[in-house]
């Protein structure tokens, strides 16, 4: 549900303050009824007339959150015929929605998955630096100078990377579990940073993509975001955000 005035914008009777002067002036009805009320709400599934013409809203995008277990490809579509995450998405989204960056094969944790374009190429592109948090499992134990490298920019192939956040929280076993924070997003790039201070990434988890945080999604799992995570995002890369949250 969503309100009257939002869902005649978008179905492209108007702009929305257009919209909200068509209600005002009682040439609305939904379900027979007419409405006047700015408050109103109404979905998909209800007779919307302007002027006793029927409106076909289309529907809204689709955002969801999955954790994305080892052994599966973020694309669409794999050549050599491996699982993909597109699996993983109910049947009724797959044709619809894309992932939103890449996870490499091994790396579990969350992806996003969407069909508003516009969203995704400010996600994913480095002038709007979001945040990603990746858990490190690394072989050893790096020592403080190893962090600061990490922190203070490291040389890649590509590249010096630019500052990332980078923290010991646990080790044990051999290894050690960092949380590493970056705003880029190239080919492999904590993968790549912990091996150039010698210590190679045994497992990699990303937690968070900005304000989204994976939670207790567990492995596998695929979950719609909440309006409030959607306006949180749209708010993290400077879109618009709707006031009534809807
Ligand atoms: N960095 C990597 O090395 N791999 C990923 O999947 C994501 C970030």
């Amino acid at each position: 549900m969503e309100r009257l005035q939002k869902l005649l914008a978008r179905a492209g009777v108007g702009s929305r303050r257009a919209c909200e002067d068509l209600i005002r002036q009682g040439r609305v009805s939904v379900n027979g009824a007419t409405v006047t009320k700015l408050g109103a709400k109404a979905g998909p599934d209800d007779d919307i007339r302007v002027d006793g013409r029927r409106i076909d809203p289309p529907a809204g995008h689709v955002y969801l959150m999955l954790n994305k277990p080892p052994g599966y490809v973020t694309t669409r579509d794999d050549p050599r015929g491996r699982p993909t995450v597109m699996d993983l998405v109910p049947e009724g989204l797959r044709t619809r929605v894309f992932p939103v960056g890449r996870l490499d094969r091994h790396t579990t944790g969350l992806l996003l998955l969407t069909d508003d374009g516009e969203l995704a190429q400010r996600l994913t592109h480095p002038s709007h630096h979001v945040a990603k948090e990746y858990l490190a499992d690394v072989e050893g134990t790096p020592p403080e100078g190893k962090l600061r490298l990490l922190r203070s920019g490291i040389a890649l192939e590509d590249g010096p990377t630019q500052p990332a956040e980078a923290m010991l929280i646990a080790r044990g076993g051999g290894e050690s579990r960092l949380r590493v924070t970056i705003a880029e997003g190239r080919n492999r790039q904590v993968r790549r940073m912990c091996e150039a201070i010698g210590h190679p990434v045994r497992r990699l988890k990303r937690v968070a993509v900005g304000p989204l945080r994976l939670g207790e999604l567990s492995l596998g799992e695929v979950r719609p975001l909440t309006d409030g995570q959607v306006q949180a995002l749209r708010q993290a890369v400077g879109l618009p955000v709707d006031a009534d949250g809807s």
